[in-house]
């Protein structure tokens, strides 16, 4: 009931809840961007948090067009498997990755042989990484694989000190054991580099100079709009939307890029990460750097539906990367939403309602053959397919994958950790 009551209470005021310490008297009104007013009441998406009470999950179409992004249509896809030669990942035939800003543009440069970089990243609140955390890492991996391009990957530790409840210490430890997972994803260390916040700002001159230059262009004002920010926020959390955006210009990586400061950024992430790049991208020319592109994903869901996100805080609602077989197993078949009837008899009457089955949603995420995935969508919706039945066949595609990324983990050294994670030049032609 507690954890409840915190929840709401950030939802409420836009903060993390401190005993002792009063609300602030002027609660923010929740301000998600220039067009928030549209906004669909139940659905609540930032950084911090994200809820609706839509079994189906967020409103993604509405979610677009509140933050004005662009709809990735089927033609984008099209244009995207023809420029990179190869069959589009999952993620973009199935609509996983929705939403877009300019990615047209940076097609229509990479088709005249200017190329361009990708940056994406993670705050790490724990040891603990969930399946959830990575689709952003798995559909990078393959934009590196087909694009032959260099990747920078921030982990935010900073970000993590200034809002949870952990000391530095705890939160760098967390980016290096977090950063094991991302390497198990397999990125090409030639091609690859990763970095704490608490590690880089404090090494790379070029990196702290864009940082600056970002500081001096936004106001309290704006990223209060933005980010719900009060006045009785930390400084720190004020101005870190700065550190999170320095990444996108090119010449925060000399050791990368040399001087050049007109290397088109990419950015795969999840929509909640969207206010940090909106941010970025009305600074950008003001500053006289390219706005970085983005790829927006849908959340993952959680066991018990699709009205929140997957969350490492709460271990009923997750599937870690550390779950054994059998865990993975009891965690669907005890806590995962079914779309299907209470008995069998009415099930095989009336059918199961794939779009908020919390299973079905999974595989659409993890399971490579579109055909297979129809029939068993028609199968669950005609009462065929039992929810038992969708269940196994879910276990079944996630045992084996979380196994291969635990066996590649393993062999994930703390000398490799460190190749990845040194400011070294990287392999590319430009
Ligand atoms: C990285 O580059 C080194 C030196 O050029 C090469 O030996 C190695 O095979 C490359 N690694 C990968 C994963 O391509
Ligand atoms: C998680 O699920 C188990 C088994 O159903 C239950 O005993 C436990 O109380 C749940 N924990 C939380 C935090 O809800």
């Amino acid at each position: 009931l507690l954890l409840k009551l915190k929840v709401e209470y950030k939802q409420i005021t836009g903060q993390d809840y401190k005993a002792g310490c009063p609300p602030p008297e002027n609660l923010p009104v929740p301000d998600n961007g220039p067009s928030a007013e549209d906004a669909t009441e139940e659905d609540e998406v930032n950084p911090w948090s994200v809820t609706t009470t839509n079994a189906k999950g967020v409103d993604y179409d509405k979610l677009i067009l509140r933050f004005g992004s662009s709809k990735i249509e089927k033609e984008l896809v099209d244009r995207i498997e023809k420029v990179s030669g190869q069959k589009p990942h999952r993620f973009l035939r199935r609509g996983i990755f929705f939403s877009h800003r300019d990615m047209h543009q940076v097609l229509d440069a990479y088709e005249k042989h200017k190329s361009f970089y990708l940056y994406t990243g993670r705050g790490p609140s724990s040891e603990a990484m969930h399946v959830g955390h990575l689709i952003p890492f798995i559909f990078t991996k393959w934009l590196q694989d087909v694009f032959d391009i260099p990747l920078v990957i921030q982990l935010t530790d900073d970000e993590k000190y200034l809002w949870k409840d952990l000391s530095v210490e705890e939160c760098h430890r967390f980016a290096v054991e977090n950063a094991k997972d991302i390497i198990a994803c397999g990125f090409d260390i030639n091609k690859t580099f990763i970095f704490s916040d608490l590690d880089y700002m404090g090494s790379s001159p070029q990196f702290y100079r864009n940082v600056v230059k970002v500081q001096k262009h936004v106001t309290f004002n704006q990223v209060k709009g933005i980010f719900g920010f009060t006045d009785s926020d930390c400084i720190g959390k004020i101005s870190f939307p700065a550190i999170q955006a320095a990444p996108s210009f090119s010449n925060s990586f000399p050791h990368i890029f040399g001087e050049r400061k007109d290397i088109q950024c990419l950015i795969p992430c999840a929509i909640d990460q969207d206010p940090y790049f909106r941010m970025t991208r009305d600074v950008a020319p003001r500053i006289g750097y390219p706005k970085p592109a983005l790829l927006h994903s849908t959340f993952f869901p959680a066991l018990q539906g699709a009205q929140t996100k997957m969350s490492a805080s709460d271990a009923n609602s997750s599937i870690f990367l550390t779950d054994s077989a059998k865990q993975i197993k009891n965690k669907i078949n005890k806590h995962a939403f079914s779309g299907g009837k209470d008995t069998v008899e009415e099930h095989r009457q009336f059918g199961g309602n794939a779009e908020v089955d919390v299973s079905f949603m999974y595989l659409t995420f993890f399971l490579e053959d579109d055909e297979q995935l129809e029939k068993i969508r028609q199968d669950y919706t005609s009462g065929a397919l039992l929810t038992g039945e969708l269940k196994k066949i879910l276990i079944e595609t996630l045992q084996p994958m979380i196994a291969t990324h635990q066996e590649r983990r393993k062999q994930v050294t703390e000398e490799l950790v460190k190749q990845f994670m040194t400011p070294r030049p990287l392999n590319f032609n430009f």
